[in-house]
């Protein structure tokens, strides 16, 4: 699948997701949605967008390799912004990966700053 394919060269999947169990909840839900971009055919950049009733998060920002740079990746977060302010969130969050440190910036840019807070998490 493209998105899931988008999201393998971002290098955004681990072994540990099953990325395709991921697409298919947040396209089921009713809370959650995946938008893309797409340049003729072809899928050139996603991202997943859900309202937890609370908050509102974003996941798998991925802009394919050869067309980052050309502000498609800012755009992306705009729809994904307005997806969940429509939804009635009024803060938009999102995880970075520690190693990932050259997206820093990225966020920086369009409006995102460091939160002091420690993420903490349990498999159920
Ligand atoms: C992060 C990502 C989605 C950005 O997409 P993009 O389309 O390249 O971003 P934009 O072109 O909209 O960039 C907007 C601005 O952000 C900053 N920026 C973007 N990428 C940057 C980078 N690698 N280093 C420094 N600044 C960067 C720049 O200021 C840029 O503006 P400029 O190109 O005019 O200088 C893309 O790099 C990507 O897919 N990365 C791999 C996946 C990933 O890490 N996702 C985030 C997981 S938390």
């Amino acid at each position: 699948m493209a998105a899931i394919a988008l999201w393998a060269e971002a290098r955004l999947v681990r072994p540990w997701n099953d990325v395709s169990a991921d697409f298919r909840r947040a396209i089921l839900g009713t809370t959650s949605s995946i938008l893309g971009v797409k340049d003729a055919d072809e899928l050139i950049g996603t991202v997943m967008v859900g309202h937890d009733g609370h908050r509102g998060w974003v996941y798998y920002l991925a802009v394919s390799s050869i067309r980052q740079r050309q502000g498609i990746g800012s755009r992306l977060m705009g729809a994904a912004e307005e997806w969940l302010h429509e939804k009635g969130a009024v803060k938009a969050q999102l995880m970075v990966r520690n190693q990932n440190t050259s997206v820093t910036q990225f966020y920086e840019q369009i409006g995102y700053e460091n939160s002091d807070v420690r993420v903490m998490s349990k498999w159920l």
